[in-house]
């Protein structure tokens, strides 16, 4: 008998997509959770105030008669696609003062653009750039995030080898200079993408050479740098490493894509700075995906950026930090051999064994039934990629350390980090003995 959904004629994408394994993930509710990001420290009672405050003043207007009342429907309504211009206005000056983003004081704020989330940047950015066969390049393991809309895209995804201290720049060059003798590759990548600070799902941040090192071979090669800076502002030091984007004294070379999800969970906001070129076209897409991000989580964001995010954050990092040092220390105390990054910042450690062993059956059979959960590796490696292999300085088919694993941080306090992380440490020893 037939269905009535076998007659709709679904996109091809949609036969070689999976669902997000981090959103699948999800699901599950069990007390060790380190699976996916969910910011654990948000300065609720911070919000709660700024709502009254804003409440307050839109209830003083309406009290005013039709005039109070039509300014406040005029100011929540639907409004520009590139968001609003205070808001912008304050994210241009945050960004030229705290981190040295070459942005005009009289002007900046025009180069900024706001997304629903930065994942709606990634998506816009793809979207505008890439034609099915297009090589782009990211580090292997990379955030699922931009990989898996990037093939969807058509895109073919060339991952280059990371060590701990991320994604290796000689091997972008010698990726680059292998794809020319390519069979497969046909075209010369233009996007390379990265996470400087605190990457997805490594942990690992870039030092000041390798950015400096990323920046000149954009130049050299004529890539974009699309520098996802999610995890900018939940760093452990108070020094910050320069942005590969304040390099770009010409607005020309790298996209920057920053967002308030981390420090900021409830309203999922991201704002970027990007070649205007680039800029137009993103604006025309994000138009068509959903017309604005909406003015009243703008403006909730516009008074936490101004007034109080420099107050907030080093009490949100001090928390990250401390559940990072509980994990570090109980994966040093408990796993069997193997490796760990160390991350300064961030919500993520990644972990990988010696002996070889599939992390997904294990984290089915053993560590879920432990009411463990955390992201097996294999699900950060593109679904029909390529990889760069320096030992045969060739690009060849890409396949995942399946014997690693990503372990989060963010959201459970130390005392479950240290249980749960014991606990899966006397598994997985058990297992590997
Ligand atoms: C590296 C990276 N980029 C982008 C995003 C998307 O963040 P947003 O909530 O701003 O869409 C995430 C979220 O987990 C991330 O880890």
């Amino acid at each position: 008998m037939s269905s009535k959904l076998e007659f709709f004629d679904f996109a091809a994408w949609t036969q070689f997509i999976p669902e997000s394994e981090i959103r699948r993930l999800l699901r599950y509710d069990v007390p060790y959770y380190f699976a996916g990001g969910k910011p654990g420290a948000i300065p609720v009672d911070v919000f709660a105030k700024i709502l009254i405050e804003l409440g307050t003043e839109q209830l003083e207007k309406i009290k005013k008669g039709p005039e109070g009342k039509q300014e406040v429907i005029d100011e929540y309504n639907y409004g520009p696609t590139a968001g609003l211009r205070s808001f912008r206005e304050t994210l241009a000056k945050y960004l030229r003062e705290k981190d040295g983003i070459p942005l005009s004081k009289e002007d900046g704020w025009k180069e900024i653009v706001i997304t629903t989330g930065s994942q709606q940047a990634i998506y816009t950015i793809l979207d505008t750039l890439i034609d099915p066969g297009d090589a782009i390049l990211t580090p292997a393991p990379v955030y699922l995030g931009f990989v898996t809309p990037a093939e969807k895209l058509g895109a073919k995804v060339i991952c280059i080898p990371t060590d701990l201290n991320g994604i290796i720049p000689e091997y972008v060059e010698e990726a680059l200079q292998a794809v020319e003798k390519s069979d497969e590759i046909k075209k010369t990548p233009e996007i390379l993408y990265v996470i400087a600070d605190s990457d997805n799902p490594k942990g690992t941040t870039l030092p000041t050479k390798r950015r400096k090192q990323l920046f000149d071979i954009a130049e050299t090669w004529n890539l974009l740098i699309i520098e996802d800076a999610a995890y900018r502002e939940i760093q452990f030091k108070n020094e910050k490493l320069p942005a590969i984007k304040s390099f770009d004294k010409e607005n020309q070379r790298v996209a920057y894509l920053r967002t308030t999800s981390k420090e900021a969970a409830p309203f999922r906001v991201g704002y970027s700075v990007m070649p205007d070129a680039l800029r137009e076209q993103v604006i025309k897409d994000k138009g068509y995906l959903d017309l604005c991000t909406p003015s009243l989580i703008q403006k909730i964001l516009n008074i936490y950026y101004a007034n109080y995010l420099e107050k907030t954050l080093p009490e949100i990092t001090k928390i990250y930090e401390k559940r990072c040092k509980a994990m570090c220390n109980a994966i040093d105390e408990t796993f069997p051999e193997g490796e760990r990054t160390n991350p300064t910042g961030g919500f993520f450690v990644w972990w990988q064994s010696k002996k070889m062993f599939d992390a997904k059956k294990f984290l089915e059979e053993v560590a879920l039934p432990n009411q463990i959960l955390y992201v097996p590796g294999h699900s950060f490696y593109p679904i029909r990629g390529y990889a760069y292999n320096p030992d045969t300085k060739r690009i060849e088919k890409s396949s995942p350390n399946i014997n690693t694993m990503r372990l989060g941080f963010s959201y459970r306090d130390e005392k479950i980090i240290e249980t749960g992380i014991k606990k899966l440490g006397k598994l997985l020893t058990e297992k590997l003995k």
